[in-house]
């Protein structure tokens, strides 16, 4: 049994759920994609969606087990991790056998603060950009050890090592 992980992460956030991974496989772990049984596909979430980065990754992949993984801005909702699921499920063919799929949420720049900032200075009342302010303080401490502790026993209870 071999394991391959493959992951984009821009900021960190979705690294630290592959190095769970990569720590719990260590003894069969594969950086061979062809190589692997179980291949593990982490992405952040551009847009609603896995990175063009990792859509490309996907592709490539056939006949394989595999389980998603990634993080995204948003969180409090299970709703859209598992949408986000979906989607990044379905950029791979039917050879593929999806075993299991873990999202969390994940920091972001300070950059989306700012912009956040500046359209509350100009609409103090808009009650979806102070949710997102909200959200996005609630989001620099993800993810957190509960996050990654998560993630652990899911992959404890796939046993496959
Ligand atoms: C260009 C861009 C687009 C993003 N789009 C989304 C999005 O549609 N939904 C979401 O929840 N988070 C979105 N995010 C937030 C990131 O997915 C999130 O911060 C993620 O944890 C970053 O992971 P990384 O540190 O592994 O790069 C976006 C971030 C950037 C920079």
């Amino acid at each position: 049994m071999k394991v391959c992980v493959i992951y984009d992460s821009v900021t960190g956030n979705t690294k630290m759920l592959a190095d769970v991974i990569e720590k719990k496989y260590a003894e069969i772990l594969t950086e061979n994609p062809e190589e692997a049984d179980v291949v593990f596909l982490g992405s952040w979430t551009d847009k609603g969606s896995v990175s063009e980065k990792i859509k490309a990754q996907a592709e490539k992949i056939h006949g394989k087990k595999v389980f998603i993984f990634g993080t995204c801005g948003f969180g409090g909702s299970t709703e859209y991790y598992e949408k986000l699921y979906e989607r990044a499920a379905a950029v791979l063919d039917e050879s593929n056998e999806i075993i299991g799929h873990y999202y969390c949420q994940g920091k972001m720049p300070m950059s989306v603060k700012e912009r956040y900032v500046s359209m509350l200075r100009e609409h103090p009342e808009d009650k979806r950009m102070q949710a997102s302010l909200q959200n996005f303080e609630e989001a620099l401490a993800h993810p957190d050890q509960n996050d990654l502790d998560r993630l652990s026993e899911i992959l404890d209870a796939l046993k496959l090592a």
